[in-house]
């Protein structure tokens, strides 16, 4: 009697779940589309364009003045170093190689290099590190807001969402003055509450290439200690600007005013391995044992996500920076490419007073003021391919490419 009771009450409860359409499994076939990243979609339309004249000034690649990416020499020397050597590829842990983010630390924090209130942790690239460095602040508080400068690198917004944590905007460039609108930004930043984030761009701004100059940073350093708003330095361009030192100044300035600071970096431009990911987390508290849980904390993050970060490109970093030779080596190619991004700048900037803004700014990309339907235009008159912001890479065209670009783009503001 009670087993014919129960068999009724489950076939009651299967016609209930058949008849309510919320019960219905989701499956893969339910997912919404999602939009492609912009600057990736862009690298995909440059590829299949088959015009042999077409100029690919989209996504942030060095190229040299006959249009290639070639592998640093002492990279490649690196490498040949690291396969003649190793001897394992056993686990290296969460951290990484944690004699490769000793390295970086005189690099990227000049003077703090020796404060150990300051950890870090290799990491997959900048990319790595900043969703690793926006995770560690949404642990510790998920109602901070993250105040982003507009405009910003698109990948920005994208990976604060992921770990839902509010964002404020803040202006910080005006296209049409090609200013920075460094009085709206400090009101915006004094407005944030304690424990807000503040996310800088640490050198060669992208998309703008309009950094600030050292009062302008010393201001914001002011204004960060003073509303307790934690900086997150996004410094991935270190450099390419005016050289390693003088592009993490403002950093370092941070550094020395505020407390607590988080900056991702990357080596994956300045030492051309983009597609190795190499990059690097700092954090830094008020005393060694915060910086010590917080990185626990980061640790375990990092395990959830990667587990641990891809060996190869950062064992190869580690032996130029440990070698004398090779790091001097890597300081005179790293010099080649910020004199090329520069020498592009200039001769853009020489060739009509409307472009004399892109000889002011730094790292490889500035933002043209073109309308949408212009860049559009552009790509389909004449195969240049920039984002649809007016972004575009300086070094992303060849010598021999570089007065067609400009005739194209002066062409676009004449009309
Ligand atoms: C860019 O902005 O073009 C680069 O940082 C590449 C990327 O991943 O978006």
């Amino acid at each position: 009697m009670v087993s014919q009771w129960i068999t009724t009450l489950e076939v009651a409860i299967r016609v209930l779940m058949l008849t309510r359409t919320d019960a219905k499994a989701r499956g893969l076939a339910d997912l919404p589309p999602v939009a492609s990243d912009s600057l990736l979609q862009l690298i995909a339309l440059c590829d299949a364009d088959s015009r042999p004249e077409k100029i690919d000034v989209g996504v942030g690649v060095f190229r040299d003045g006959a249009g290639n990416t070639p592998i640093l020499k002492v990279m490649k020397e690196a490498e040949q170093r690291l396969v003649d050597t190793q001897v394992t590829k056993a686990y290296l842990g969460s951290a990484g190689d944690k004699k490769f983010a000793e390295l970086l630390r005189p690099i990227v924090l000049g003077e703090h290099a020796s404060d150990d209130r300051i950890a870090g942790l290799q990491t997959p690239g900048g990319c790595g590190a900043l969703r690793l460095g926006f995770e560690l602040i949404a642990t510790i508080n998920p109602a901070a807001r993250v105040l982003v400068g507009t405009p910003t690198w698109p990948n920005h917004p994208p990976i604060i969402n992921s770990v839902r944590l509010e964002i404020v905007e803040y202006p910080y460039y005006e296209r049409g003055q090609a200013a920075i609108r460094f009085e709206d930004m400090l009101q915006a930043l004094s407005r944030g509450a304690p424990g807000d984030v503040a996310l800088l761009h640490g050198c060669c701004h992208n998309p703008t290439g309009a950094d600030l100059d050292p009062v302008q940073w010393a201001e914001v350093a002011d204004v960060c200690r003073e509303r307790g708003l934690l900086p997150l330095v996004d410094i991935a361009y270190q450099g390419f600007g005016r050289g390693l030192d003088e592009d993490a100044a403002g950093l370092r300035g941070i550094l020395s005013q505020c407390e607590e600071v988080i900056v991702a970096q990357s080596c994956d431009k300045n030492f051309s391995c983009y597609r190795d990911r190499v990059g690097c987390l700092f954090v830094k508290t008020g005393s060694v044992e915060a910086t010590r849980t917080a990185m626990g904390h980061v640790f375990q993050r990092a395990r959830e996500m990667w587990s641990m970060p891809p060996d190869h490109g950062a064992a190869a970093v580690h032996i130029i920076l440990e070698d004398p030779e090779l790091r001097a080596r890597w300081l005179v190619e790293l010099a080649g490419m910020r004199d090329r991004i520069n020498s592009v700048r200039q001769r853009i900037a020489a060739a009509d007073p409307r472009l004399g803004f892109i000889g002011r700014q730094f790292g490889m990309f500035s933002m043209l003021p073109l309308s949408k339907e212009q860049v559009l235009k552009l790509r389909e008159d004449d195969a240049i391919y920039m984002a649809d912001s007016g972004r575009f890479n300086v070094v992303g065209m060849s010598d021999a490419q570089i007065d067609r670009f400009i005739a194209a783009v002066v062409g676009a503001l004449d009309a």
